[in-house]
């Protein structure tokens, strides 16, 4: 049986998500790539963490161990920040290595340069899992483009504030509570203020924007709320007023200037993303053919996110697979 071999840069919550959904779908992996993807070595920042393992696989804090992995074909990368993210990445596709990323701190700023690097070294670089987590946007715009022009985006892109937002009205605990939930259940940033500042959403919007209008706009004329601002009495007051706060990002082209903001707003029971609760994510494209569509799932996590990466490698080894098929 051939064998893919990959590596994870980073094993906290998408990392293990990774590994776990690797082994959890190995059959359905198989059956599509006729290939066992086999994880060869993982990289770490703490050696003295205890790690639930396989011991037969490379545990390094050394990204020339990963690199010099004999036949490594695709890295993983879920580690934090732009660096050493990108210069990882870059060096990997220097090495003919496909690259999957869920690093949208590091995406948002140097995606268009790895992706640059790597038409020219013809290697594929998966980024589904940097915008809202498990949900399929990137490859749904991806595949509209083909004919359709994108006008406007819209929607909530951070899972971990939909869901403080959404307990604090609907069980009504408080903020700080709420936050604490999110980081328990692996939703929040490993600096969560990057969640509540609007940060996080804001490097997903610069990314969406690359994609859907070929540029983004002037990060400093982007209008940046987070959350924190937001108390408890005011979204109890919009409760009963039937409003409800969500953060929202909106793209769109005036005058070929892209114009963005992310901020909280007050919405009504009409609006599409009134009923967007908890870790969900939710975004509305209106494009030139399609019209109006919404996507909605989970924003979050280990799971969903590693869904996002492990579509990624499916869909690249798939391309890879057909590529070497002979030709009838
Ligand atoms: P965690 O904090 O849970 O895990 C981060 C992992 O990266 C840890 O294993 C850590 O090592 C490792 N790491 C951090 N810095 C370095 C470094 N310089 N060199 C080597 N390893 C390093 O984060 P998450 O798993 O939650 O997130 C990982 C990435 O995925 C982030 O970029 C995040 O923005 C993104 N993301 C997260 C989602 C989520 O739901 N959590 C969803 C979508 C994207 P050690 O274990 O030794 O500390
Ligand atoms: N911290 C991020 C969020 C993870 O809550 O949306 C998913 O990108």
């Amino acid at each position: 049986m051939t064998i893919i071999k990959a590596a994870l840069l980073g094993y906290g919550t998408v990392g293990q998500g990774v590994y776990t959904a690797l082994k959890t779908h190995r059959q359905q992996l198989k059956k599509l790539l006729g290939a066992e993807v086999e994880i060869a070595g993982v990289l770490i920042k703490d050696p003295n963490k205890k790690r639930d393992i396989d011991p037969d696989i490379l545990i390094t804090t050394e990204f020339e161990d990963i690199l010099n992995i004999p036949g490594l074909q695709v890295i993983f990368e879920a580690i934090v920040g732009e660096e050493p993210g990108f210069t990882y990445l870059n060096r990997a596709i220097e090495k003919g290595i496909q690259v999957i990323t869920a690093n949208k701190v590091m995406f948002a700023r140097y995606g268009k340069v790895l992706l640059q690097k790597g038409q020219k070294y013809g290697v594929s670089v998966g980024y589904e899992a940097t915008t809202a987590g498990g949900v399929p946007i990137i490859r749904t715009l991806k595949q509209l483009l083909q004919v359709n022009k994108i006008n406007r985006i819209q929607g909530i892109v951070n899972g971990t504030s939909n869901f403080i937002l959404t307990e604090m009205r609907s069980r009504g605990i408080s903020f700080d509570e709420a936050l604490q939930l999110a980081q328990r259940n692996g939703y929040a940033e490993e600096d969560p203020t990057s969640d509540i500042s609007g940060k996080d959403a804001f490097c997903k919007t610069m990314i969406l924007s690359e994609l859907a209008f070929g540029k983004q706009p002037i990060w400093s004329d982007v209008e940046l709320e987070g959350i924190t601002s937001i108390t408890e009495e005011q979204v109890q007051q919009a409760l009963q007023l039937n409003l409800r706060y969500k953060h929202v990002a909106d793209i769109y082209q005036e005058n070929g200037t892209i114009k963005a903001s992310v901020k909280p707003i007050l919405v009504g029971e009409s609006h599409p993303l009134f009923s967007v609760d908890g870790v969900d994510n939710a975004i509305t494209v209106e494009a030139s053919l399609l019209g109006r569509f919404t996507l909605t799932g989970p924003g979050a996590g280990k799971l969903p996110t590693a869904s996002a990466m492990v579509e990624d490698l499916a869909d690249i080894f798939t391309v890879k697979k057909r590529e070497l098929q002979p030709s009838i």
